[in-house]
Order: structure tokens, then C-alpha cells, then sequence
């Protein structure tokens, strides 16, 4: 076979490719609210037809939670086995009235790069990981077969914690997921036709915090002064996470565990391209401000960080209201790097903040969710031919990089399989993701669809020993 007929066959059918992204992007599949469980499951059924249709065997697999699509093609033995993992669910859209189009309505725009498709989850991660679909496709359709075997994981629930997937990969059912490489495309690229392959991923703690104080709404001139205000202490707990001056973490034990950055690696992101007031400007930013002692780069890639995500209590209506409230809250995440873990810092965090309640406070806190960090090894004679492959697509060589952003399943997928995973994403970072008028540079679409036709191409060059895990 000739991959051209195939790259040939892939830009005949642009017009196809793009009327089904649509169809999969007006499904309004948000994984958090349960108002939208209906939704999930017609989405899961899209997806199960699209492989179907690809020439896949697949299925729905039933969870606790919303389910997973699996499918796969293990026709080509003595080949290597790719397992390609996506999500099918998205983040929700409010505030709904910032979206210059229904959300759930796919728009063609033109964008500075050209044509581009407005929606929720255009990016994260329909429009990524249809390229998966599609390419197989193609390559299907056109020789009859495929260099490689093949397995798809798409799952809904990586939006709100992905406990249904964490449990399946973890059962012995998924014996089935056995291959030599894993490919996920969730992430973006360094910069706008620079391909870019991940080694790296944050993990996550979320948390809520609640505190409370006396059994009712008080005056405060009749009572205050008299008992701890609930407001005012949580103020002064959330002020206590960072260091004001040089921007570290004040939680007991957080760096603990902390790889430090290595020479290395520092002087390899420093070697990337990095305009500070680039990217102060494309996000309004008047000025950037951190973690002392580290790059921009460093402290979204490679240092955690703690940030309150939202808070709430007290009066917040017009006017003034001369009250303490009884009661306040707020979230509070952590983005964490290798090796912290989420669970130990979980009741670090817990500790730190039950110490600092003034007399008469009650602090609670709860874990939300949470992730593991991860970093893999992009090693091997499977990388080595994916990335040509990626190399040979968009004529350039792939970056490394790490992210700041986590994909919970990842660090389980590394270490249950024992594959390489590679993170081939075909973002950018001014696609708005989990924002309003979330968009995909359909340039990005169509090319990540090539890419992913060329690294099958170049995988199924390779032999594997004796037998494939899951061929
Ligand atoms: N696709 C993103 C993660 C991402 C985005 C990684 C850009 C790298 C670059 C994923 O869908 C996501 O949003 N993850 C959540 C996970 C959380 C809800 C557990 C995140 O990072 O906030
Ligand atoms: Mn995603
Ligand atoms: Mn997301």
C-alpha cells in the first residue's frame, strides 16, 4: 500500500471528516452535571458507531459512572499494538452568555491561523481525538487493512475525576488494554505548526474547604468582637498557603517529595522559545508573578503550585450589610509534580488548615478529587518510529515538553500497561479550553489526522518480538 493513497484519500474527505466532527460536538455531553447523563450515554453511542464504522469491533462497557467505549482491530499479528485513549465528555459551558454562538452549535469562524470550528470541546478533546478515528479510517478504507493492531479507550468522565476508567483499568477485564505503545492526543502544541510530544503531566488535589462559627447570622456591632468570624478566619487560613514575598507553599511537608528540576532539564526548557510578554499579553496579564527562583516555564511545568479556585460567605449583595455570616468556603486546588501524591498531601493540607481555626471555628475539609502526577520515558524503538512519523507529517522535529494540565488516567494507563505513552497533542494554547468559544484550528484537525495515518505507518515498520501483548 501506499501511505500517499492514504494522505490523498484523508484530504478528499476534509468535508466528511469535519460534517461528523460536527454531529459529535453538538451532543452535549458534560460529564459533571447529572442533568446531561442522557447525553453522555447518546455521545458514547456516537463514538461506538464511528468505530464501527472505521472497521472496528466496539462496545459500551457499563460503569458505576458513565461508560467507556472500547474497540479495536488485532488483525495484523506479529505487528505492534497501539492503544489510543481520548475522552468523549467535555467541561460545562457557563458563563453561557460570553459564547458568541450555542455551544453545541459547532461555528466555522476565521481566526488569525484560518478557518477554525467553535464548540465546546472542539479541542478537549472531540476534536483531538476523532483525529484518531479518522485516520484509522482512512487507512482502512483504503487498503483494506492496517499496519498495526489496534485498541481505542474513549472515556466520560475525564472532565469530573474519571473514577469509572481509573477502576476498569485497574480490574482484571483489562487485560485486553495490553499493547506496545499508548497514544493520547488531549494536550496542546508548543506553538502553532510546531508538533510537540509531551513527557510530562501535572497531577491535582481539589479540595473544599468549609468553616463555620456561631448557629446563626450575627449583628456585628451587637456581637462582634465577641466570637471568631468565620469570613475573617478563612481569609486568614487561604492567606497562610503561599509566602507573599517569594511565592512558596507554607503547607507542612508539600515539598517533600518534590524531584527537583534537574540541570538538564532546566537548560532544555530554557532552550525553547519563550516570550514573557507574549504571554503575559495573550492572556491579559499585566504582569506574571511566582514561585521565586524559577522560570515562567518551571513553575507551569515542573513546580507545584496551590491556587484557591473559588470562595464564597457573606453578605455579596448591593449596598452594605453590617453581619458576620456563620459560615464560609472555598475550593482549593493543588497541581502537583513527581512524586508527590495526592492522598499524603490531602491530609497535610487537611492538618495545616484545622490548625490555624481561631477558637469557636469548625473546619471542615473535604478531598473533591484527585490525580497523580506523571512523567514517562519516551524510549524505545516504538517512540523512536512514532516520532519519525510525527517528524515526516508536519516537517519539523518534535518538541519536548511537559504541561502544566493533567489527564487523570495517565499515570495508571503508564503504569498498568508498561507501554510508553505518548501525548501527541494538536491543541494550541489559544484554543480556550474550558472557556466560552472553545475552538479547534481546523488546519490542527486535519493535520493531526495525517499525523496520526503517518506514526501508524511508521509503527507498523516495526516488528515486535515473538508475540504482540495484545494481538
Ligand atoms: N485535556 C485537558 C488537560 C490538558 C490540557 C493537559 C492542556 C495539557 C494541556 C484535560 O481535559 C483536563 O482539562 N484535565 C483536567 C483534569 C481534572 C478535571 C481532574 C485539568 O487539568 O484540570
Ligand atoms: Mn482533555
Ligand atoms: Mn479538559
Amino acid at each position: 500500500m501506499s501511505i500517499d493513497s492514504v494522505l490523498e484519500r484523508v484530504d478528499r474527505e476534509t468535508g466528511a471528516s469535519l460534517e461528523q466532527l460536527k454531529e459529535y460536538l453538538r451532543i452535549p455531553s458534560v460529564s459533571t452535571d447529572p442533568a446531561y447523563a442522557g447525553e453522555i450515554r447518546r455521545c458514547a453511542g456516537f463514538v461506538r458507531e464511528r468505530l464501527e464504522t472505521a472497521g472496528l469491533e466496539a462496545e459500551i462497557i457499563e460503569t458505576a459512572g458513565h461508560p467507556l467505549v472500547y474497540g479495536e482491530w488485532l488483525g495484523a499479528p506479529g505487528r505492534p499494538t497501539v492503544l489510543f485513549y481520548g475522552h468523549y465528555d467535555v467541561q460545562p459551558v457557563d458563563p453561557l452568555d460570553e459564547w458568541r454562538n450555542d455551544p453545541f452549535e459547532p461555528t466555522i469562524e476565521t481566526g488569525e491561523r484560518g478557518d477554525q470550528i467553535v464548540a465546546r470541546g472542539a479541542t478537549d478533546d472531540k476534536g483531538q481525538s476523532f483525529t484518531h478515528i479518522k485516520a484509522v479510517e482512512a487507512l482502512m478504507a483504503e487498503t483494506g487493512s492496517l499496519p498495526v493492531n489496534v485498541k481505542f479507550l474513549v472515556e466520560g468522565e475525564e472532565e469530573c475525576g474519571g473514577e469509572a476508567i481509573e477502576a476498569y483499568v485497574r480490574s482484571p477485564a483489562a487485560e485486553r488494554l495490553a499493547c506496545d505503545l499508548a497514544l493520547v492526543s488531549d494536550t496542546s502544541m508548543y506553538g502553532p505548526g510546531q508538533p510537540s510530544v509531551l513527557y510530562g503531566l501535572k497531577g491535582l488535589l481539589y479540595t473544599e474547604v468549609r468553616v463555620r462559627g456561631a448557629a446563626r447570622d450575627l449583628h456585628s456591632g451587637t456581637f462582634g468582637g465577641a466570637v471568631a468570624n468565620p469570613l475573617n478566619a478563612l481569609g486568614t487560613m487561604l492567606a497562610a498557603l503561599r509566602d507573599p514575598e517569594d511565592g512558596r507553599i507554607l503547607i507542612p511537608g508539600f515539598y517533600d517529595d518534590v524531584q527537583p528540576l534537574g540541570v538538564g532539564e532546566r537548560a532544555a526548557f530554557a532552550a525553547l522559545p519563550f516570550d514573557e510578554t507574549k504571554y503575559g499579553d495573550e492572556i491579559g496579564a499585566t504582569a506574571l508573578w511566582g514561585e521565586a527562583g524559577y522560570t515562567t516555564l518551571e513553575r507551569v511545568w515542573a513546580r507545584p503550585t496551590c491556587d484557591v479556585n473559588g470562595m464564597w460567605g457573606g453578605y455579596q449583595g448591593p449596598g452594605a450589610k453590617t453581619v458576620i455570616a456563620n459560615h464560609a468556603g472555598a475550593k482549593v486546588s493543588m497541581r502537583l509534580v513527581p512524586d508527590q501524591e495526592p492522598e499524603r498531601l490531602f491530609r497535610a493540607f487537611a492538618e495545616y488548615m484545622r490548625s490555624m481555626a481561631p477558637p469557636g471555628i469548625d473546619v471542615e475539609v473535604e478531598n473533591l478529587n484527585g490525580a497523580p502526577p506523571v512523567l514517562v520515558d519516551l524510549q524505545g524503538p516504538l517512540v523512536d518510529a512514532a516520532l519519525e512519523g510525527i517528524r515526516e507529517a508536519w516537517g519539523r522535529e518534535p518538541v519536548r515538553v511537559r504541561e502544566g494540565g493533567s489527564i487523570p488516567i495517565v499515570s495508571t494507563l503508564s503504569e498498568v500497561l508498561g507501554a510508553p505513552v505518548l501525548l501527541v497533542g494538536f491543541g494550541l494554547s489559544d484554543d480556550r479550553l474550558h472557556a466560552p468559544n472553545e475552538k479547534m484550528d481546523l488546519a490542527n484537525f486535519y493535520q493531526g489526522i495525517r499525523t496520526v495515518v503517518r506514526v501508524l505507518d511508521r509503527l507498523g515498520g516495526c516488528a515486535v518480538d515473538g508475540f504482540s501483548p495484545g494481538a
